[in-house]
């Protein structure tokens, strides 16, 4: 089949849209009308291609306004950019978000992961398959869409949606919808309307110290900020200087949170130290793991204090420019956080004269458009560059040659919201809480089959028990089947593993991690053969396909799963297992990248533990 990737003409509001991000063109050899002088004189071409970084903010822009990239608008925008079409259409397709077939300005993303489905999504699709038809087509109306999605980061609210109209009509708007029932999705796809999420307060009061401001001062006031300790620790760290603040992160012994559990003190001081300029910052907030939102709960209740916290990682590290690559299915968290950067700048703590010392730094959102690949680093990158999510071989790694070949600090938002107290309080006493081996304390997200889902904040170290009990414990009359440990890309553990001290080095010990802060309580109502299922299609869906043991090992582990899911064959059930423990081999030896590094830790995990062959599901 031939890949049709120009045709067409761009509608006015494509081109308004598109013009909207990149100012009107200058020239016809970008996209606009000849003028005489174009005859003699070449403009766009290096100048033009030099913004290739804005190809995704364009396609954003024309998904906003019509719902859909059609082949004109990408014609335009590649004219407006001097890409070669086929390349932009291999950016386009790349992204689970951005589509590229006319589809209906209303949409509605129904979570169907792993907390949403132990809450009722089978259900709740079942229902809307009846009332609107299959997923993906338009309904009967044809005027609304519903499609299925991963995780979308509202776990604790399980089961959640997320609902989008296009700009044309009523305008844009785009809202998380949790927890979604039938009745609210029938308004949502039935009149395009939707409720206001309420401010919802964390479950936990007591001990909190990285979400103490969550719930207490407003998050769109800088004022409220401030008077809540607010920029105390950027002034404290001008005092420090970079030398003075890369040795208390380093004397905390802060390892990153985001998953790798990386010295984030090393990093620091190798960015710092590099020669070559200029230095990037990237602030990681993609945060697609399933079973994670504690970001999402960050940039929405602490907007500030992560624009902070980069402002000061940057000053440490000589970097003037940042970049916040925002998950797209976060539209709340971006926008706080685009106010919050618009006043911190309006009030000197960012631009050209910080604080009046003369230090300049400011940041950019990106958002991404549904890759779970893009929250590995150099996937990220390639995304801001306006390229497809592929990550890169390492080395070089990011302090070397990240952001646009420069050295280039990416760290999590939990990790660098912890940045904070350790500037004000010295690393010492923040390495006095947790471990010696993990210090300070952890974000976890609790979801599934607890009484008090939400996010927990805890020493490193706490017991998963006392956890899960924090969280409420299990409801009245239930057992325990699994817990699963950091998300997809985690591994299950059962109630024997309860008194495991989440730390980096307790969970390594019974060959689990901490990954995310994922913790996805299961009892014996949970359907164990779907949950692993569901975790198969994860990873063949979101494999970015460029390397041959992760494109064609998690395809294969799947298929593999679901046969043995489905035999009472002893003899077959054993061969299958030993050929899923010969794919996981492939894939954790010769994958590129985290992502088919890990793809099969979950699946593994639950056939040693949990012994599910055929029959996991114990309702
Ligand atoms: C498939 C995959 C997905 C990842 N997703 C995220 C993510 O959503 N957020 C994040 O901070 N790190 C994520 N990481 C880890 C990042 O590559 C990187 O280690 C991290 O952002 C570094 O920040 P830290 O040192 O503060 O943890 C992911 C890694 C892989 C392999
Ligand atoms: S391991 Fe998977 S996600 Fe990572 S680069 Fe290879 S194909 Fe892409
Ligand atoms: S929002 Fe559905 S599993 Fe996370």
């Amino acid at each position: 089949m031939d890949i049709r990737t120009t045709g067409g003409t761009a509608s006015a509001v494509e081109i308004a849209a598109i013009d909207s991000v990149l100012g009107e063109p200058a020239s016809i050899w970008e996209g606009g009308a000849r003028r005489p002088e174009d005859d003699h004189v070449a403009h766009g071409g290096w100048a033009a291609r030099s913004r290739r970084p804005m190809l995704l903010p364009v396609l954003h822009a024309i998904q906003d306004q019509v719902g859909w990239v059609s082949r004109g608008a990408l014609e335009y925008a590649c004219r407006r950019l001097t890409i070669p079409p086929a390349e932009a259409y291999g950016v386009v397709s790349f992204y689970a978000r951005f589509a590229l077939e006319a589809r209906p300005a209303l949409a509605l993303h129904v979570c169907d992961d792993i907390a949403c489905q132990s809450a009722g999504a089978d259900a709740l699709g079942r229902a809307l398959e009846a009332g609107f038809g299959p997923a993906g087509t338009p309904g009967a109306a044809g005027s609304a869409v519903w499609y299925r999605s991963p995780c979308l980061g509202l776990c604790d609210r399980a089961p959640a949606g997320l609902a989008e109209r296009a700009g044309t009509g009523r305008g844009r708007a785009e809202m998380q919808v949790a927890p979604l029932t039938v009745d609210v999705a029938q308004v949502v796809l039935g009149r395009g309307e939707w409720p206001e999420p309420g401010e919802r307060p964390l479950p936990q009061r007591a001990g909190l110290t990285l979400l103490r401001r969550i719930g207490v001062t407003d998050p769109a006031s800088i004022d409220s900020y401030r008077h809540h300790d607010g920029y105390t620790a950027l002034r404290r760290a001008i005092e420090l200087g970079p030398e003075g603040v890369i040795r208390e992160v380093t004397e905390a012994r802060l390892l990153g949170r985001g998953g790798a559990a990386f010295p984030t003190g090393r990093k620091w001081d190798s960015v710092s130290r590099s020669p070559v300029d200029p230095h990037f910052l990237v602030c990681n907030a993609d945060e697609s793991e399933p079973g994670t939102f504690k970001d999402r709960v960050l940039m929405e209740g602490d907007p500030f204090a992560v624009v902070e916290a980069m402002t000061i990682a940057a000053i440490a590290t000589g970097c003037e420019q940042g970049y916040l690559y925002v998950r797209g299915e976060y539209p709340l968290a971006r926008h706080r956080i685009e106010h919050a950067i618009a006043e911190a700048r309006a009030h000197g703590f960012l631009g050209g004269d910080i604080e009046g010392t003369g230090i300049r730094f400011d940041i950019e959102v990106r958002r991404g458009a549904g890759a779970y690949i893009c929250g590995e680093e150099t996937a990220l990158f390639n995304s801001i560059e306006g390229k497809r999510g592929e990550p890169r071989n390492k080395p070089p790694f990011p302090v070397q040659a990240g952001l646009f070949g420069k050295p280039t600090l990416v760290n999590n938002v939990e990790t660098l919201v912890n940045v904070l107290d350790i500037v004000n309080e010295g690393g010492a006493a923040f390495a006095a809480t947790g471990t010696p081996d993990s210090t300070g304390t952890r974000l976890f997200c609790l979801s599934g089959h607890v009484r008090r889902p939400g996010l927990y904040e805890v020493a490193m170290g706490t017991t998963l028990r006392a956890l899960i009990e924090l969280a409420g414990g299990l409801r009245e009359g239930r057992t325990m089947q699994a817990v699963l440990l950091g998300g997809a890309a985690g591994s299950f553990v059962t109630e024997r593993h309860l008194d495991v001290p989440l730390s980096f080095e307790g969970t390594q010990a019974i060959g689990a991690t901490l990954g995310s802060g994922a913790v996805i309580v299961l009892d014996d109502t949970a359907d164990m053969n779907q949950i692993l299922l569901r975790i198969a299609r994860f990873f063949r869906d979101e494999s970015c396909g460029q390397c041959v043991p992760c494109r064609v090992g998690t395809v294969r582990q799947e298929e593999v799963l679901r046969r043995l899911l489905s035999s009472r064959d002893g003899d077959a059930r054993q061969g299958d297992i030993s050929l899923l423990n010969d794919i996981a081999q492939a894939m954790r030896d010769a994958s590129i990248c985290g992502l088919g590094q890990t793809a099969a830790n979950a699946i593994s995990s639950a056939v040693m533990q949990l012994g599910v062959v055929g029959g996991g599901h114990r309702s």
